[in-house]
């Protein structure tokens, strides 16, 4: 039997947000997660968080009930990763990730790291940063477009047995052909209509990335940095549940 509230948090709308909980200090970041744990299934601990306050952290998150995604994006040597995924799988995370730049050798490795079983972490890929558009691959030694790019890379995860990517809501498209419906999308670089970039490029509103098939938006500052927060998650859950049922 579900605890009330738990239903929602697993197969509603709040299942699929997960917010970006970037603070450095552990009471900044518990304080946020009890705030907001009723209403978002996952919660996101980061690098600078986790380097600051280290594996317990993810625990104390946990304890809100939310799932939590660990986001380390790995990319090293295929022993060095394979460990790192295994220590990570370890703390309790119930989502974590490599770069997928790191190839078929590391992320085989990391796929047989991650242990197995029901209760195994869900291992995923991050394609190409939501923080890399067109201009920003012009400096750097690779060729194609960020949709093509991040489509070969979503295919080469799946096809080393990773359960998703992350990728950019331009990106859905071509990767939601390439890698089928049951293929893990999480979707940072959402951004509400009229809402600021910032440092990402390649964003989407809430509506188009569940309509382009997100499983899961990733979303930080336009919830944790608004004037109202509570009011900015109250709004990208109607969104999201909108989107879901365009017929309402
Ligand atoms: O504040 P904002 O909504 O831009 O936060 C997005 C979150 O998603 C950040 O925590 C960032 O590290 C993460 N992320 C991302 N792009 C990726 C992978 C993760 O923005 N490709």
């Amino acid at each position: 039997m579900m605890a009330p509230g738990e239903e929602s948090r697993r197969t509603g709308s709040a299942a699929r947000v997960c917010l970006a909980l970037d603070f450095a200090s552990r009471k900044d970041v518990v304080d946020a997660a009890r705030r907001f744990a009723p209403r978002a299934g996952w919660l996101k601990i980061g690098l600078e968080a986790f380097i600051s306050e280290g594996p317990s952290l993810v625990a104390d998150v946990a304890a809100t009930g939310a799932r939590v995604f660990l986001d380390l994006k790995l990319h090293d040597i295929p022993n060095t990763v394979a460990r790192a995924v295994s220590a990570a799988a370890a703390t309790g995370a119930a989502m974590v990730n490599v770069h997928a730049l790191g190839g078929r050798e590391m992320l085989l490795a990391a796929r047989g790291a991650g242990g197995a079983g029901a209760n195994r972490p869900l291992l995923i890929a991050v394609t190409l940063l939501t923080s890399l558009d067109s201009r920003a691959l012009s400096d750097l030694p690779v060729s194609g477009t960020p949709e093509g790019i991040a489509r070969r890379l979503a295919v080469l995860a799946r096809d080393c047995g990773l359960d998703g990517v992350v990728c950019s809501p331009s990106d859905l498209p071509a990767i939601r052909s390439a890698c089928g419906p049951s293929f893990l999308t999480v979707v940072p670089g959402i951004r509400p209509e009229g809402g600021v970039s910032g440092d990402q490029k390649r964003t989407g509103t809430p509506r188009a990335a569940i309509a382009a098939g997100a499983d899961i938006l990733v979303v930080g500052r336009p919830v944790t940095a608004a004037a109202d927060p509570d009011a900015a998650l109250a709004a990208l859950l109607d969104e999201i549940e909108s989107a879901r049922m365009p017929s309402r």
